[in-house]
């Protein structure tokens, strides 16, 4: 994705009282970054503009939130859309720039986050050696494992298919079962909705966008995620089923792949 530079972000980023340009010095304090620090935290990975998390922190006054993106031009929209809905010294929220990539040098059990949600993370469909660089990859899953709460979540919603699909097998060898999930979140009725900038854009093209909620259980991941690759080509049975976005709806669990025609 090109994202056109911006002359104005970082002068305002670099101003801006709830801006976090080198965060590793708050890994496992940043409770105490906030003037609630008893509240829930909740991360947003690769916020993007900020168009829903906006929506989000101001619906949501009672929770704490640390949104995150690697690019300082867009997260310079981030803060104005934040500044828009929630005034200019929101006291719920901390813009954090990142590699997420890198996210357990800023991020450990002590911060503990309830939540942590990805929306429309880039799907790296092109060429399977991209995979790895997923926000849903197991390499993230298992940094998520080392900060979330027990019982914590993860929010994952995309327009793509296949992301989606090869997601439901990441989530499930990474010891996250599915709580929700649905082929069409508009049709399924969920709230609350967010709806961001890449949903706006989907939903107009008619794509339905795929969501999940996954809960981290005590079944810890049994293999070093750096070096896993989904096989070129293999699929899991059965991966997308059309859950209708009925609660508690079940995947089928048992780890096995078979070959099945490319999405
Ligand atoms: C396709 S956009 C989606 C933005 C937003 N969540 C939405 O739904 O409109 C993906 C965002 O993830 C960010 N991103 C991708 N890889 C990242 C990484 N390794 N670290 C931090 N941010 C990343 C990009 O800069 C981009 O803003």
């Amino acid at each position: 994705m090109h994202i056109r530079k911006k002359k104005w972000a970082r002068p305002e980023l670099e101003a801006c009282p709830f801006y976090e340009p080198a965060g590793e010095w708050r890994r496992g304090r940043w409770r105490e970054a906030f003037a609630r620090p008893e509240r829930p935290l909740q991360l947003e990975m690769g916020c993007g503009k900020g168009v829903s998390t906006a929506q989000m922190v101001a619906a949501n006054p009672e929770i704490n939130y640390v949104v995150v993106d690697i690019s300082p031009d867009v997260l310079g929209d981030t803060r104005r859309n934040l500044v828009r809905a929630c005034g200019e010294t929101p006291e719920n929220v901390f813009i954090l720039l990142a590699d997420i990539c890198l996210i357990d040098h800023y991020f450990d059990r002590e911060d503990g986050p309830e939540r942590i949600h990805i929306s429309f993370c880039n799907p790296w469909t092109e060429r399977p050696k991209h995979e790895k660089r997923r926000l849903t990859h197991p390499r993230q899953l298992i940094q998520y494992r080392k900060m979330l709460q027990p019982g914590g979540e993860i929010w994952f919603k995309t327009d793509d298919d296949s992301l989606y699909a090869d997601s439901l097998v990441y989530f499930d060898l990474c010891g996250f079962e599915p709580v929700f999930q649905t082929g069409d979140l508009r049709a399924s009725g969920f709230q609350p909705n967010y709806v961001s900038e890449h949903e706006q854009k989907y939903m107009a093209l008619g794509v339905p966008i795929k969501f999940g909620i996954f809960r981290m259980t005590d079944r810890e991941p049994s293999f070093d995620p750096t070096r896993f690759r989904m096989t070129p080509g293999l699929r899991r049975l059965a991966v997308l089923p059309d859950l209708g976005g009925k609660p508690d709806a079940s995947v089928e669990n048992s780890g096995d792949f078979r070959e099945i025609p490319a999405c």
